[in-house]
Formats: C-alpha cells, structure tokens, sequence
C-alpha cells in the first residue's frame, strides 16, 4: 500500500456564518504531486493552512506525514516546507542572513545551515545576491528566496501556495523544472495554482474546488479526455454570438467569452467550411487543455 503524504477526512471550516471548506476529503499519496485549482475564494489557502496547522478545521480530520494535524502539527513542520502565498522574508536582512535565520528556526546549526545555502542560492538563481538586502529584490527574485527558504530543512513535503504567481515567463520555467527535480527526488508537493499550464506539467493528480468543495478530480489529462474530448476552436473576428447561431449544428458545445467564440467540435472541417469566405475571421485549432476544463466547470466569465 502506498504511503498517503496527506489524508483529509471530511474537513469543514467556516468563517463567521461562512462555509468555506465543505466536508473536503482528498489523499495524496507519498511522492505525488497534487494540486488544488479554483477561482479566488474558493478556500485553496484555507486548505493549506489547515494542512500546516496554521488554522484549526471546525471538524474533520487531517492527518499530514502519519501524524494527526493540528495537535502533532510542529512536529510535522519539521518535515515540511512551506511557500506561502505572500511572501514573509524579513526585508532588512540580506539573502544570506535570511536563509540563515529561517535554518536556525528549524534548529539547524549555522555550520549545517551555511553547507546548504550555496545549493539553495543556486535552486534560485540567487547567487549573485547573496549579501543584498531583500528590500532591494525585485518580486520574481524575493518569490524565488521563498522557494529556496522552504528546501532548507530538506523537506520530505512541500506545501505551495501559488508558487510561481508573478515570475515572468522565464523564472516559471525555471521553477518548474527545480519542482520536477523535487519530484525526482521522491519528495511530495501539494500546490494550489491559477496556471492550469503549470498544473498540467507538474500535478500527477488535481482537483478542482468551488466554495471549498471539489466539483472534479483526477489526472490532469484524463480530466482534459473526460471534460472536454475533442478539438478546440477559437474563432474572433466577428460577432461570437451570431458565429455561435451559426455553427450550432456542427459542434458539441461553444461558449463566448469577450470576443472570442470557443467550439468544442468533434469534426472542425465542418466547422470551417460553414464558415468559409467570411472575411476577417481568425481561426485557431488546437487540443484541448485544463484550462478548457476549468473554464468548463468554473465558467468562462470573471468574477464579479
Ligand atoms: N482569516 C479569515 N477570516 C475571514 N474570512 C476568511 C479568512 N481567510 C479566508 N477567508 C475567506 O474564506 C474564503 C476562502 O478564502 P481562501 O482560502 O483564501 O481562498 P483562495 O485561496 O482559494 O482564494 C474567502 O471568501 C475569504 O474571504
Ligand atoms: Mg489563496
């Protein structure tokens, strides 16, 4: 039997008269990676929170590396590491002291702590600024300290809670491929995220949740497979809800957001020859992606 890194048993929690994680269960299995998706208040840092101990469930039980979680909940932070959503670095200390201080914290000797800070500037591309002061980081720089930050006691569970929101383009990739090397290692993440490309690179498993309950689960293509199954058409150009009038009979589904009409069609030849000639349309194909799956489930158009 594999080992379960993470085991939530019908797991509530309100706020004032708000239910904001609803009799959640969900195991993750050791060396997994898992990720929580949804829009924003759909309780993903409760969860992870809770998972810390950081916020006591009403009811429920959560159990995190075989120990009960909030009552065994410090030992179990021991083996973990932990990126919050907002970033918590002292700003006054440099790169280096803030590592070291956060290693002291886990009772690590400044010996053990200054053996490892090398790899872990390294992990974050950080070298060259060691001894600056965080203050003087950019954003993407101070998120990548946190990311190392969290790898100092060598945890055997990383908890993240959107890791990669607001790198550019270049640090994402460069921390996908530092997390895909953690996985390697056999370590286990659990990530909540609004990058459905990042969850479908890195999650072997994930769920999607609406106000604090899952409304789907699975591996992410085999979500993709289920949700969606077909090709993708984006068709802009032109007025999406007549386009949409159109097309009806040749697809299985279509859906306007903006000016953009998106078809989920079996056969996209069909597709296209209905709309031959028309001027200034634009046509893209492609697969289906999670992204088609959450906006499918969570819906197309912006909060509020
Ligand atoms: N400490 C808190 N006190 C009161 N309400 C909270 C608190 N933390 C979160 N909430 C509310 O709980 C809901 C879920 O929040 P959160 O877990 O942060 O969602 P997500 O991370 O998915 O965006 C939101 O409606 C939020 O306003
Ligand atoms: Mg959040």
């Amino acid at each position: 039997m594999a080992t379960l890194a993470i085991d939530l048993d019908g797991v509530s929690k309100s706020y004032g008269n708000k239910l904001v994680v609803d009799g959640l269960s969900f195991t993750v299995a050791a060396g997994e990676c898992f990720g929580l998706l949804g829009p924003n208040g759909a309780g993903k840092s409760t969860i992870t929170r809770m998972l810390l101990g950081m916020t006591p469930p009403d009811s429920g039980k959560i159990t995190v590396l075989g120990m009960p979680v909030p009552a065994r909940a410090r030992l179990a932070r021991g083996r973990i590491g932990v990126v919050p959503q907002f970033d918590n670095l002292d700003l006054e200390f440099t790169v280096r002291e803030n590592l070291l201080v956060f290693g002291r914290y886990f009772g690590m000797t400044t010996r053990a702590v200054k053996a490892v800070i090398p790899s872990l500037l390294e992990f974050a591309r950080l070298e060259s600024k060691a001894d600056a002061r965080v203050s003087a980081l950019s954003g993407g720089m101070k998120r990548r300290l946190t990311l190392a930050r969290a790898l100092i006691n060598d945890p055997q569970l990383l908890v993240m809670d959107e890791p990669t929101t607001g790198l550019d383009p270049h640090a994402r990739h460069l921390i996908w491929e530092r997390l895909r090397n953690l996985l390697a290692q056999g370590k286990t993440i659990i990530l909540t995220t609004h990058f459905m490309e990042e969850a479908e690179r890195l999650c072997n498993r994930l769920c999607v949740l609406e106000g604090g309950r899952i409304i789907a689960e699975g591996r992410p293509h085999a979500l993709i497979e289920e949700q969606i199954g077909c090709q993708v058409l984006e068709i802009y150009g032109g007025n999406p809800h007549e386009l949409s009038e159109m097309i009806k009979p040749h697809v299985q589904r279509s859906e306007v957001s903006g000016e953009t009409l998106f078809c989920y069609a079996p056969d996209p030849e069909q597709v296209r020859v209905q709309l031959h000639g028309r001027a200034g349309l634009r046509l893209l194909q492609r697969p289906p992606n999670l992204e088609d799956v959450f906006l499918r489930l969570t819906g197309r158009e912006m909060e509020k």
